[in-house]
């Protein structure tokens, strides 16, 4: 097995489970089980081993199992190419979430180290349709991905952004304060400029080669400053009408993403429901080809509800390119024939709950 794999799962007063283990052999796992037995709350669990609130972007009181409340407890065995790796994520109430590996405190930026995990989820069907925040935040996810200091950069900037605001707010600012800031904004947005715009080009690069999926192009909207003396002038010139609104109207918290269905010049929100996933799958699938290049190990990916939109030869075509890629893979589906495949190398897992507590079957 290449890369990094999850052997075993095991869940503490997680959601809709008090205690349960799972057991991964198979590259690909399919979790099958009627609405609300507990599909997806396993999916969230394991991207809980990467940085952030995972893929439900959950605030962590809200995992506890309810109506217990006692914190919760996620413990992951993971399989490298030539060591295991016990990481184990927990919170309780009156803390913080803490992460640890081999029993010993770690930080999340060591986690993403260790294990890549990227995820498809039917939230992200609105992706095209809902705000630019939605879409930045789609897009600076991916980037971490690649450039592990831009969530650095991100909060270090939307830190000096709010700063620069106050300074509005105050009124009768000192000018070199203010000059001193906008430096800074400007160092770190440049930065988050770049990181952003040179993923795009990696993933609209590595989409040319992608077969039988929809080939997507990615394009950023909006000022997309790659001069500093150009960005540091806008800012100055736009002070007065920045202090007039109270907020800074230019840099990467203004900017926004675009995806095109090439073959079709069409953009992704006026595609099908289906044609839309179809995208996503492309761009999942350039990211982890790109993943692979560069850290030598295919990510790790949970497809919520994958299967819902896509017609039976893309399902296929998906488990396919998934084998290839030799990604150990997540799926969820509410219709167990969705995914009826005679694959050796994937798994079927069917999720029951009895009295809001989930088990395997
Ligand atoms: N903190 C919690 N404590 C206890 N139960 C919870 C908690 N959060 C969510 N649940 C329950 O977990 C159950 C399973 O949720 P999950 O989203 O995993 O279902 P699913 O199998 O993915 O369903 P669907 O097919 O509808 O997507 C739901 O019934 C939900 O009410
Ligand atoms: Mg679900």
């Amino acid at each position: 097995m290449a890369g990094i794999f999850l052997k075993s799962l095991i869940l503490n007063h997680f959601r809709s489970y008090k205690k349960e283990t799972l057991n991964f052999s198979s590259i690909g796992t399919v979790f099958t089980g009627p609405n609300g037995s507990g599909k997806t709350n396993i999916l969230e669990a394991i991207s809980l081993f990467s940085p952030g609130r995972g893929l439900r972007k959950s605030k962590n009181y809200e995992n506890s199992r309810k109506p217990e409340n006692y914190g919760w407890k996620i413990q992951g065995t993971f399989e490298g190419l030539e060591e295991v790796y016990e990481l184990e994520v927990s919170f309780q109430e009156s803390g913080d979430k803490k992460t640890s590996l081999d029993g010993k405190k770690t930080t999340q930026s060591k986690m993403n180290d260790l294990v890549k995990i990227l995820w498809i989820t039917p939230q992200m069907d609105r992706l095209w349709t809902s705000g630019a925040l939605e879409r930045r935040n789609f897009i600076d996810r991916i980037t971490y991905g690649f450039y592990p200091n831009h969530g650095k950069f991100l909060l270090y900037y939307e830190k000096l952004v709010r700063e620069r605001n106050e300074l509005f707010r105050l009124g009768n600012y000192e000018k070199s304060w203010m000059d001193s800031l906008e430096v800074q904004i400007v160092n770190y947005g440049i930065e988050i400029f770049r990181n952003r715009s040179d993923t795009i080009q990696t993933l609209n690069k590595s989409a040319k080669v992608q077969e039988n999926f929809p080939k997507p192009k990615l394009e950023i909207l909006g000022e997309n400053f790659i001069n500093k003396d150009t960005y540091l002038m806008k800012l100055r010139d736009n002070r007065n009408l920045d202090n007039f609104s109270g907020r800074t109207s230019v840099g990467p918290h203004k900017s926004d993403l675009n995806l095109i269905y090439i073959d079709k010049g069409i953009d992704a929100k006026d595609c099908s429901t289906g044609e839309q996933k179809a995208l996503l799958v492309s761009i999942i699938l350039s990211m982890s080809r790109e993943i692979v290049k560069l850290f030598g190990v295919p990510p790790i990916l949970l497809l919520d509800e994958i299967g819902a939109h896509l017609d039976h030869e893309r399902r296929n075509e998906l488990i396919l390119q998934l084998f290839a890629l030799k990604a150990q893979f997540f799926i969820t589906a509410t219709d167990q024939s969705f995914f009826k495949y005679d694959y050796d190398d994937l798994n079927y897992v069917e999720i029951l709950n009895k009295g809001g507590n989930s088990y395997i079957k």
